[in-house]
């Protein structure tokens, strides 16, 4: 067999490679909304646990895989995983989400933090991978994840989710040099967890700023995207031709700025047409997205079209399936599975 026909279809797409269906995953495809995933969660409810224990990572990772064989498994993780290894601890606490322990206020607490050595702090993540990508086989593309550095950033310094980032952007207009020295250090370490994601496995690596689109782009040009970019930059420097993707919540006031920061895939939220999505980032950036999580509440006639109408705008090339933002909790499974099994049909409805 060539090489094109045993590398799965999202990894070729992902490449910009021709393909013969635009492949489709879900961000979030692991989680609340399956019943199968509640039921693990009753048997083990810490959150570090299901995640940072392989065999129920691993687990949990292939039930979205099992139930819908999508085009993408994404490793089941979170984008905080790797802040205990840089020095700063955290849990995830039922119905209030991310908690850490000892927020970053002040400059000491920077240059406190510990040098990030994923092999050393982060094993499970090499066995995670090895044993998606051995169980996947070639039928389904490996996904890791990481978070860029201005959304751990919030998460670090607002000690758990924040409504209006008041804490860091204090931080951000007042005492500069310290959210940049912190910054700086969070940009080394994600570059080298991608890199070691990459080593471990995973055949593309999407990275989240999911809180980004809370800066104007002003400072979005001062705090995320130099950042973004100091990542993307170190690995690209070692693993030139490995796909990247970049999800910003609510970007379209910096798409453009987005796809200058030198990733191949822009993940589009729900803000933007995908048809002026194409327009504004250009031909050489695959667009990944953007259907609004939302729509999986309504009637299957009525996701069956929001499908049609989103690949009818970007294409057929150039494009990987996607929500704009993570599957939503109380999603009706069944929508789910219709949202995958037409997505891998929309051709015969064009
Ligand atoms: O996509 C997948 O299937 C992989 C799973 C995944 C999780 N977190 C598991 C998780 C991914 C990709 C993430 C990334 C993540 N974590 C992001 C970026 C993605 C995005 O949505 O923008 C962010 C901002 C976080 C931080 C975080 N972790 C939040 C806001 C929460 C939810 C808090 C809550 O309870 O609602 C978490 C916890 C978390 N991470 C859950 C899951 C399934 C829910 C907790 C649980 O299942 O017990």
């Amino acid at each position: 067999m060539s090489e094109s026909n045993n590398t799965p279809l999202l990894l070729r797409a992902a490449r910009g490679e021709k393909v013969e269906r635009t492949p489709v995953w879900m961000m979030r495809q692991a989680g609340r909304y399956m019943k199968i995933y509640r039921d693990l969660r009753e048997k083990y409810p810490s959150f570090r646990d299901r995640s940072e224990n392989p065999d129920l990572a691993i687990e949990i990772s292939l039930q979205p895989w099992h139930a819908f064989k999508p085009d993408g498994v994404i490793m089941f993780s979170d984008i905080l995983t790797p802040l205990p290894g840089m020095g700063i601890d955290f849990d995830i606490v039922e119905s209030k989400g991310p908690q850490i322990t000892d927020p970053i206020r002040t400059q000491a607490q920077v240059n406190a933090m510990t040098p990030f050595e994923p092999e050393e702090c982060l094993p499970f993540i090499k066995t995670i991978l090895n044993t998606l990508r051995d169980e996947v086989k070639n039928e389904g593309t490996v996904l890791g994840f990481v978070g860029a550095p201005w959304t751990l950033a919030a998460y670090a310094i607002e000690g758990k989710s924040s409504k209006n980032y008041a804490i860091i952007k204090n931080m951000a207009f007042s005492q500069p040099a310290i959210l940049h020295s912190f910054l700086s250090n969070i940009a080394d370490a994600i570059a080298k967890y991608v890199c070691y994601q990459i080593e471990c496995g995973a055949q593309i690596i999407q990275m989240f700023d999911s809180w980004a689109g809370q800066l104007s782009p002003q400072d979005y040009d001062i705090f995320a995207l130099p950042y973004q970019k100091r990542v993307i930059d170190q690995v690209k420097e070692k693993y030139p031709d490995f796909p990247l993707i970049l999800y910003i919540s609510g970007s379209a006031g910096v798409l453009e700025r987005m796809g200058k920061t030198g990733v191949d895939i822009v993940s589009v939220d729900w803000s933007v047409d995908m048809l002026d999505a194409k327009k504004r980032l250009g031909k050489d950036i695959i667009l990944q997205g953007n259907i609004d999580p939302g729509v999986l509440f309504g009637s299957h006639d009525f996701i069956k079209s929001r499908i049609i109408d989103t690949v009818k705008k970007v294409g057929d090339q150039g494009h990987i399936l996607n929500l704009g933002h993570g599957v939503l909790v109380g999603t009706p499974e069944d929508n789910v599975r219709f949202f995958f099994e037409t997505c891998k049909n929309v051709k015969s409805f064009l």
